[in-house]
């Protein structure tokens, strides 16, 4: 195909299914060497349905193989989101006492609607997974009890035990549960309802971190994905939040109240969780670059869904506020430096400059506004459109515009513009960009501020341009330049 992607949407350094329909993340977890990324995947189609875990690894998060299907649907069960944890001790008794099980609980959805959590046991390290037989292990009879994400923390007395976090989805409660052997689990407390009605508390993760890298100021993070749901539901969709609280094996307390912060500004990063046993007690979060109010539209074929790139997270005081920060993994920096290649070095910019940076591409870009008042940069840029990254100096708004990013006739409320709000530091904006073919995600202040959009370009838009509308000075780093997936070479 002489260099051009047969598939500009298709991304090149994120993961998509080679056919069908994906949404959330599921059972992320690391082991021997390998991350497993299992998702919620439509066998059959590219619509939602037919709910199972597809499977895929990567050896270094960024080159992903994906595999046959983990857990099927079956006639009379579909297999919801959930999570894998290793049983290091063989607490469960499913190890063969060698190496040890990794576990996977998850939602089995009835034909009569209920939701209940079961469990499956891979003893071949994530090969081959085998439902347990007394499944499910904890059913309340409720038709919207999902999306079980087990850790490992300790109870008020310092012993050891699995502890799980799932909601009761229309009630927008996160319930907490333990259990000593992943079979039996006991109620510990609940979290919610709190914060606007009209949606669907979904897919909760729970895990602590040093604050400022300091172990001695540890807080625990609660996620959240967030649906609107309804008649006159928010038109903008899904979205994530978190909490940062304290949780004594027991109960999560809230810092603040109401105290949720937005976890991305984009329209696109939903059901977000963290991998289990990463290297080096490291929090790596990967999210579905989508939103359910126009998932089922997006235009890409046989493929429909993507994941966001691996975001390592981290509790920094930024401006007297506890913050969750996201940054690329130093996998993502490190795959080619020679590609590395700076395209500005500090030059001035008073006007609009065009960039050949193509349609995958991470890049670092640096402004520093002496007198414009409104500095950015253009990206997927086709004969008449782009998307657009700009920045208000005086108000602090940095904005993605996606409104005359190409195709923005996928759904009605999908033309948009999201914005948050990010200070310069020492006079500078410093951002790192992730171009890959339908997906752009933007990493600012230092990561506390993401914003994650999918943008369906014309099919030669490759260009890119900085602009800035009086002086600055502007610096561009390519940190790789990776061939699209479908290149030849
Ligand atoms: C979140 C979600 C989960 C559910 C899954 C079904 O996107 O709605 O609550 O388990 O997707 O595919």
């Amino acid at each position: 195909a002489d260099g051009v992607s047969l598939d500009p949407y298709r991304p090149a350094f994120h993961f998509t299914p080679a056919e069908n329909w994906m949404n959330d993340p599921n059972g992320l977890v690391w082991i021997d060497d390998r991350y497993h990324l299992f998702f919620q995947y439509n066998p059959e189609g590219a619509d939602w349905g037919n709910m199972s875990w597809g499977h895929a690894t990567s050896p270094d998060l960024l080159t992903w193989t994906e595999h046959p299907v983990a857990l099927p649907y079956r006639d009379d069960e579909q297999v919801f989101s959930g999570s894998v944890v290793v049983d290091h001790a063989n607490t469960s008794g499913f190890g063969d006492g060698v190496i040890p099980p990794l576990m996977a609980m998850y939602t089995s959805v009835y034909p009569d609607g209920r939701q209940a959590q079961s469990l499956a046991v891979s003893v071949d390290s994530g090969t081959t997974w085998h439902p347990f037989a007394g499944n499910p292990v904890l059913d309340r009879g409720s038709h919207a009890f999902r999306d079980p994400k087990v850790i490992r923390a300790a109870d008020r007395d310092g012993r050891e035990r699995w502890v799980m976090v799932a909601v009761e989805a229309e009630r927008r409660e996160v319930l907490v549960f333990s259990s000593d052997d992943l079979r039996e689990w006991r109620h510990e407390s609940t979290v919610g309802a709190f914060g606007p009605g009209g949606v669907v508390w979904e897919c909760p993760d729970l895990f602590p971190l040093d604050v400022d890298d300091d172990p001695l100021r540890q807080r625990w993070v609660l996620l959240l994905s967030i649906n609107p749901v309804g008649a006159d539901a928010d038109p903008d969709g899904s979205s994530m939040a978190y909490l940062v609280g304290d949780f004594d094996g027991h109960r999560f307390t809230p810092d603040e109240s109401p105290g949720w912060q937005r976890l991305d500004h984009g329209r696109d990063f939903y059901a977000g969780v963290t991998f289990d046993n990463a290297p080096d007690g490291r929090r790596i979060m990967l999210g579905w670059m989508n939103n359910w109010r126009y998932a089922a539209d997006i235009p890409t074929a046989p493929w429909r869904g993507a994941m966001s790139l691996p975001r390592e997270l981290a509790l920094r005081t930024i401006d007297g506020r506890v913050r969750l920060v996201q940054s690329l993994p130093r996998e993502l920096a490190a795959i080619d430096p020679a590609a590395g290649e700076t395209l500005l070095d500090g030059v001035d910019l008073d006007g609009v400059r065009r960039l050949p940076i193509g349609c995958n591409v991470l890049l670092d870009v640096e402004w520093e506004p002496r007198g414009a008042r409104r500095i950015g940069m253009d990206l997927l840029v086709g004969d008449g459109t782009a998307t657009r990254l700009s920045y208000d100096v005086e108000s602090g708004r940095l904005s993605l515009d996606r409104s005359n990013s190409g195709h923005v006739d996928v759904h009605p409320d999908f033309p948009s513009s999201s914005r948050a709000l990010v200070p310069l530091r020492e006079g500078r904006l410093r951002v790192q960009l992730a171009v890959d073919g339908c997906l752009v995600e933007v990493f600012a202040d230092d990561g506390a501020v993401t914003v994650s959009d999918q943008a369906f370009a014309d099919a030669d838009a490759v260009g890119g341009a900085v602009f800035a509308d009086g002086p600055s000075t502007v610096w561009v780093r390519r940190r790789t330049a990776l061939a699209a997936r479908d290149d030849p070479d």
